[in-house]
């Protein structure tokens, strides 16, 4: 399949990523060196993850997709963004998995993006891996969005990128920890290098 093939399709994909946002991760996941290590924290149903596999297939890397796949506060039933297709008749419970699988096969993605089904801190504790890019689109609330930073953006390598979702510098746009974790990212050593919509892409100096 062609990245143009894999980008008409991820535009597709049920999720939160706006295409022109989509179009800013697949350029920066194809600028990362040639067999990069990229993560992202927060797939959702695939729509992000096929932004950036299609970037990394491109330069023969591989993308760390990590989700518990039981959706952030603000998808349980009864908020803003629940969506009952996703709820699995057996336990009750919404399960994103399923559709993630089918979104990465479709894509002819599976030997580039690889699930990594868990919460993030507990697989942060055990998997001790750096990365050339770590993009974090997981729990938007104070405490998982900050568990996210502390856990993932000290495993950026030098000259890597760390790229946050929902950046938004103006509260009346939407909630503060991505904006939060951002002010702080620059206090620790990363630089701005890019803004698309609510996509901040920051660089670790090398
Ligand atoms: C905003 S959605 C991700 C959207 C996705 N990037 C897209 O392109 O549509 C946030 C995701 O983070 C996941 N999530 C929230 N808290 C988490 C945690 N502590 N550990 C693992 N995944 C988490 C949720 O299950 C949800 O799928």
């Amino acid at each position: 399949m062609t990245s143009e093939e894999r980008l008409r399709y991820a535009a597709t994909v049920t999720g939160f990523m706006p295409v022109e946002e989509g179009l800013a991760l697949y350029e920066l996941a194809r600028s990362l060196p040639v067999g990069a290590t990229l993560l992202e924290i927060g797939a959702w149903c695939g729509r992000s993850s096929v932004f950036l596999g299609a970037g990394a297939a491109e330069r023969d890397g591989v993308l760390f997709s990590l989700d518990h796949h039981h959706g952030s506060e603000e998808n349980q039933q009864g908020w803003d963004y629940f969506d009952p297709v996703l709820v699995d008749p057996h336990d009750g419970r919404l399960n994103t998995l399923p559709v993630w699988q089918h979104t990465i096969a479709e894509a002819a993605l599976e030997a580039v993006v690889i699930g990594l089904v868990g919460e993030s801190t507990l697989v942060g504790s055990r998997l001790h891996l750096s990365f050339d890019l770590v993009f974090i689109d997981g729990g938007h609330g104070t405490e998982p969005a900050w568990n996210d930073y502390h856990t993932w953006a000290p495993r950026v390598r030098p000259g890597g990128v760390l790229a946050i979702h929902d950046v938004f510098e103006n509260p009346l746009d939407g909630g503060r920890p991505p904006y939060e974790i951002y002010l702080r990212a620059l206090e620790e050593g990363f630089s701005l290098r890019s803004v698309c919509g609510s996509l901040r892409v920051l660089e670790r100096l090398a």
